[in-house]
């Protein structure tokens, strides 16, 4: 996991080293500036307000530089130094210094963030692109980019401000649907969300521990997060926690870091009410890589109908006598109803079946395992079971009005 610090006097000699890759210095087309100049720059640079550095450090070790200039400029604001150290490199560290510059900028209220490159740089020149930023003149020596910022704010949602908000009441009924489809629960139609809304609505507003916060920008909807400081749902534990109920960014403005963000600002309203330890269940199809992303592990505990995957984050330190009690709730193995519209689980389902249709000299058909599941939901005499082990499915039980089956594998 990657985690960004503000640059300090003992990463000059990180500084050093990395300026004097190899590979570093031809792609900046430099050479090597030795350990007293690299002192004398910085000792000049200090509280020069127009500059700002930041070191990256994956597991606790330094990989990355990040220099940021211009910051005395009223609408622009520069990239003016990105290095990661080379047994770091396509591990996603540029991106992640990339999307932080961005997000550090925009919350500042810039509106434009550049920086330039040689056209000889691909590395970056492919980084630039994927992050967002546009070529603005094609034709010169060097190559600059740009990228718009948006200003967007964060606004939490009361009685006053909940009839402002029909579109997100839109939103949110669409994405209840789908989320609750993938964590295998009967979706009611867009009215019974409604309602559903109003009440979110009433409850975070009465309740001071339940914060349903929606960013947005000119009144377009980013996304929207739905918070608890002082839950006690996720798991049965004698500790308070938090929970992320909701989480959601428009289609629209997804991959541009403002998953980031939402969630960094639901951290600071954690972190401002005490809180230390958050749990949430991430949506099973899309969700589980971001939340590993912003840091989240699993936990081992996977519960409910279609296979709730519970994750943990602690916020400031680690809270063992917590991760100790959640680890004595973990069973070894479980049996758990599939859910068709939970495509990960369905997957794995099918390797599973494969193999034991090949064991047991049986027909396999691909479009099988889904349907079985189908049935079931349907059907309550149907029964279609995963038996889980570890996190992995390893059996299953099938039974209907016709027959039995049930099958282990490995
Ligand atoms: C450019 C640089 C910062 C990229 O850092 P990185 O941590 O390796 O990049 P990431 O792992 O975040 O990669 C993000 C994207 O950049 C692009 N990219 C990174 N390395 C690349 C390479 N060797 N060739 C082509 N594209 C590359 C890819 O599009 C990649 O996305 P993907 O992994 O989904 O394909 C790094 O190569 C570096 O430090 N280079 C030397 C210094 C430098 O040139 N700095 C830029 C000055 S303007």
């Amino acid at each position: 996991m990657c985690e960004i610090r503000p640059f300090k006097k003992e990463n000059i000699d990180f500084i050093f080293h990395l300026m004097s890759e190899e590979k570093n210095l031809s792609a900046l087309h430099t050479n090597i500036i030795s350990s007293e100049e690299w002192q004398n720059i910085f000792a000049k640079a200090k509280g020069d307000t127009d500059e700002e550095n930041f070191i990256v450090y994956k597991n606790d070790t330094p990989c990355c530089w990040l220099k940021l200039n211009g910051l005395q400029n009223q609408n622009t604001a520069w990239i003016s130094m990105l290095v990661v150290s080379e047994k770091f490199k396509h591990q996603g560290v540029g991106k992640f210094a990339v999307s932080y510059a961005v997000e550090y900028l925009t919350g500042r209220g810039y509106e434009l963030c550049k920086l330039q490159t040689t056209k000889d740089n691909l590395p970056a020149i492919n980084l630039y692109k994927k992050c967002g930023f546009e070529l603005t003149e094609p034709k010169a020596k060097k190559l600059t980019f740009c990228k718009k910022l948006n200003n967007f704010s964060f606004v939490k949602i009361a009685k006053e401000n909940a009839t402002q908000h029909k579109n997100l009441r839109k939103v949110f009924a669409k994405y209840k649907i789908r989320v609750l489809r993938n964590h295998g629960e009967s979706p009611c139609g867009k009215k019974t969300f409604y309602k559903l809304f109003d009440s979110i609505v009433s409850s975070a507003c009465e309740n001071k521990t339940k914060h349903f916060i929606v960013m947005e920008s000119d009144k377009d909807l980013i996304g929207f997060a739905l918070i608890e400081t002082a839950s006690t749902d996720v798991v049965d534990i004698p500790y308070r926690y938090g929970e992320i109920n909701d989480f959601y960014i428009s289609s629209k403005h997804r991959r541009k870091g403002y998953g980031r963000i939402l969630n960094n600002h639901i951290e600071s309203i954690f972190k401002a009410d005490g809180v230390n330890t958050v749990l949430l269940s991430p949506d099973p199809v899309s969700g589980i890589d971001f939340w590993k992303a912003m840091g989240y592990c699993d936990t081992g505990i996977h519960q409910g109908w279609g296979r709730h995957f519970v994750y943990i984050k602690h916020l400031t330190e680690k809270d063992v006598e917590i991760e100790n009690t959640i680890s004595a709730l973990v069973t070894p193995t479980e049996l758990i109803t599939v859910n068709p519209y939970n495509k990960a689980q369905i997957k794995e389902m099918h390797d599973v079946w494969k193999k034991y249709c090949r064991e047991n000299n049986k027909n396999y058909r691909r479009s099988t395992v889904r349907k079985m599941a189908f049935k079931a939901r349907k059907n309550k005499e149907v029964v279609f079971m995963a038996l889980y082990s570890q996190g992995r499915i390893i059996g299953f039980v099938y039974k209907d009005g016709f027959e039995m089956r049930y099958g282990l594998t490995g």
